[in-house]
């Protein structure tokens, strides 16, 4: 089977490019499943519940979301009552949604999760090693895919070889940059630092360029805002798995700039 999943899609442009590439994607390959970092769909920040919708009219399987989970307050209105939007599963016990997704594809158990890291990141969430451990004691899948939302790379690549042939795939987000290391490690963890954005191409990681420099030179705290015009950028990864060995056989990173 396949899997197509799509970097931390950003405000207005990101939702243009990922509209238009995702369908092009579907009609060239048969994608099984799709998973979208969507922690920065409305606006930069957070999901709204109709873009929600608008990822399901789509054909995603499961939405991820990252440290900018709970910043539209929409997201209190689905959370709750949908399986398939899923923020970290090590954020603080009390938290609104859930951290994980199962569900069954082409005869096999699929559970996605989501865990966010620790170095750079807020203090009150729970270690990520310790919480995945609890986790997969608690599941019986066939297949797990892991969205691993962290700023730091040690941090990301450790997770890797910690988790290397017990989650099939393992992938970073956040940094909204692209990383060159997609490959399948010793024990059949396909994996890769950071599968990028999309969204515009000339912003920064999808902020108006003037507003961060302006934050730079000059320690001015603009409101951010998304940059809406110029070029995009379409990041996303393509696993395919062997359904019977239930092993990830080849990954591929797609970096489209148009
Ligand atoms: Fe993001
Ligand atoms: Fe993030």
């Amino acid at each position: 089977m396949k899997v197509l999943i799509v970097g931390d899609v950003y405000s207005k442009l990101g939702r243009a490019s990922f509209e238009k590439n995702v369908k092009k994607i579907k009609e060239k390959e048969k994608i099984d499943i799709i998973i979208v970092n969507g922690e920065n769909t409305s606006h930069g920040r957070g999901l709204n519940e109709r873009h929600y919708r608008w990822y399901l009219e789509q054909g995603v399987t499961v939405v991820t979301l990252g440290n900018h989970a709970f910043e539209n307050r929409g997201i209190f209105n689905y959370i709750e009552e949908v399986d398939n939007v899923i923020r970290p599963y090590n954020f603080p016990e009390n938290s609104p949604g859930k951290g994980y997704a199962t569900f069954r594809r082409n005869n096999l158990t699929v559970t996605v999760m989501q865990m966010i890291g620790k170095v750079y990141m807020s203090e009150e969430n729970s270690c990520p090693f310790a919480k995945t451990e609890e986790l997969l004691e608690k599941l019986d899948s066939d297949l797990y895919i892991c969205d691993f939302h962290a700023e730091a790379t040690s941090e990301k690549i450790a997770y890797a070889h910690c988790f290397d042939g017990r989650i099939q795939v393992i992938y970073g987000t956040h940094t909204h940059v692209q990383t060159n290391d997609a490959r399948i490690l010793d024990n059949g963890t396909a994996y890769i630092t950071d599968v990028g954005m999309t969204g515009a191409l000339d912003g920064v990681i999808g902020v108006k360029k003037e507003t961060i420099i302006n934050r730079f030179l000059r320690g001015t705290q603009e409101r951010f805002s998304p940059e809406n015009e110029g070029k995009t950028q379409f990041n996303a990864i393509i696993l395919e798995i062997n359904e019977i060995s239930k092993k990830v056989t080849n990954i591929d990173t797609i970096n489209l700039v148009e």
